[in-house]
């Protein structure tokens, strides 16, 4: 099939180079022409395990910048382009609609509009009018289908998630459309197919219910897991005593320092304006915010009761920034709160993460002073307090503490995501803090 994909972030280039694996002809727009340039010379933009193999190799993954010089050469054309949180906390719509005037502007034959944006329920709706009004200023009549198709890859996995995925949730209301879609997906599924078929506005908020839901069940155990350390219960034990009903399940419930990244920070929030919007206050969804809020700086709140309020004069030594391991996205990382926290009573920080430094440097700590970055998780620990641990990579699961405890000025460790449990780390001269114990 011949498809365009209009964005080239991780969802839309992610997408793109999945659909050319599997032996479509697709084009990947971008406004941003730097970006374009990069991805035509072979850059990728972003860290994505295999992504950059695939784009490399593959012979029909094309990139542009100009949606006009391929539209009417494709049936398909999938949105995929960012909905960042706006100033009030909903969704910005603002790339989807220009993406929708371009379609409008520019087709002249029957093609089928994807949605894979994560939008509002009733966007699609409003995707449909943007493309009509600009087909009545062009005084023609085109036809053409709406379909919501939510994206659910998680970063660091995308390119396994797109692969193999559990379900494919198609909202459409045209036969034509459910089964364009099938054939388009259908070599994704080895053994049977997972498509889930549903009304469009279903779909728009499945997505928002998924993020919602999961997110509900990390700020639910990082409550149970803030009891858990007010009454002497260890939340690491709790977990597993839970996780064993598969009612609940083991996933999505390790408490930790508070989750981060592109969507679900993003997502929730918006979750709870939809809601505003319609007259309904979603009290529970508020809260998930409200406690991750709180999370994302508890690490820097046990740092404090340890070292006191004046932290000037004193290094911490921080291993990880990404928001998760298998990315160098730092995008609502809980370490950029935890820093700035500590850097406000006047503490240094000696930074390492083995993807995401730069992304931290260049955009999201540009304007925090007293931050050193080292090349290495050992050479960072130099002249610091405590080693603390953000983000859970590989490299930091299993580390020499011997090594650790010869860098640092004592040995101190606090552990934002309860890697060091197994290691009795007390009984080998340290004192050590994570998340519920
Ligand atoms: C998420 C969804 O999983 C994905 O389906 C959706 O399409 C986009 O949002 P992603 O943001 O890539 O994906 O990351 P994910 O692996 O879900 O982790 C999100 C955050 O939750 C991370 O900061 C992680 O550290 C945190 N987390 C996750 C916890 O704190 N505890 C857990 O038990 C699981």
């Amino acid at each position: 099939m011949k498809i365009a994909v209009i964005g080239s972030g991780y969802v839309g280039l992610v997408s793109a180079a999945c659909f050319a694996e599997m032996g479509n002809r697709v084009t990947c727009v971008d406004i941003d022409s730097i970006k374009i340039e990069k991805l035509n010379n072979g850059k990728i933009p972003i860290f994505e395990p295999g992504l950059e193999e695939i784009v490399l190799k593959n012979k029909n993954l094309f990139f542009t910048t100009d949606l006009s010089t391929i539209i009417n050469d494709v049936e398909i054309v999938f949105i995929s382009v960012g909905t960042p949180m706006g100033t009030d906390g909903s969704a910005d719509l603002q790339y989807v609609l220009a993406a929708a005037k371009t379609i409008g502007e520019t087709m002249q034959k029957e093609i089928i509009v994807v949605n894979k944006s994560t939008v509002p329920v009733g966007t699609a709706d409003i995707v449909k009018a943007t493309i009509k009004s600009e087909l009545k200023k062009r005084e023609v009549e085109i036809n053409f289908q709406m379909v919501s198709n939510p994206e659910f890859l998680k970063e660091g996995t995308a390119i396994n998630d797109f692969m193999k995925p559990d379900r494919v949730v198609i909202g459409a209301n045209s036969d034509y459309a459910f089964n364009k879609m099938k054939q388009l997906y259908s070599p994704f599924f080895r053994t049977h197919d997972r498509f889930i078929t549903m009304d469009i506005r279903s779909a728009e908020m499945t997505k928002y219910a998924a993020n919602a839901m999961l997110a509900t069940k990390i700020s639910f155990m990082n409550e149970i897991a803030n009891i858990c350390e007010r009454v002497g219960a260890d939340a690491n034990q709790v977990r597993i005593g839970i996780g064993s009903d598969k009612r609940i399940g083991y996933s999505f419930i390790y408490p930790g320092a508070g989750y981060g990244g592109s969507c679900f920070p993003k997502d929730v929030n918006a979750l709870r304006k939809i809601a505003e919007k319609h007259g309904y206050k979603a009290s529970l969804i508020a809260s998930v915010e409200e406690v991750n809020n709180a999370q994302k700086i508890i690490i820097a709140e046990k740092v404090i009761k340890r070292f006191g309020e004046n932290l000037s004069g004193k290094t911490f030594a921080v291993w990880g920034l990404a928001f998760k391991p298998g990315t160098d996205d730092v995008r609502e990382a809980p370490a950029l709160y935890v820093i700035k926290e500590l850097v406000k009573r006047g503490a240094k920080i000696n930074a390492y993460d083995p993807k995401a430094m730069k992304q931290a440097k260049e955009h999201y700590l540009n304007n925090v002073k007293n931050i050193n970055y080292y090349k290495s998780k050992y050479e960072v620990l130099q002249n610091s307090e405590a080693l603390i641990l953000l983000t859970e990579w590989k490299e930091f699961r299993s580390p020499d503490f011997d090594e650790i405890k010869k860098q640092l000025n004592q040995p101190i460790i606090f552990d934002g995501r309860n890697q060091y449990n197994a290691f009795n780390l007390e009984e080998i001269g340290f004192e050590y803090y994570q998340i519920g114990k």
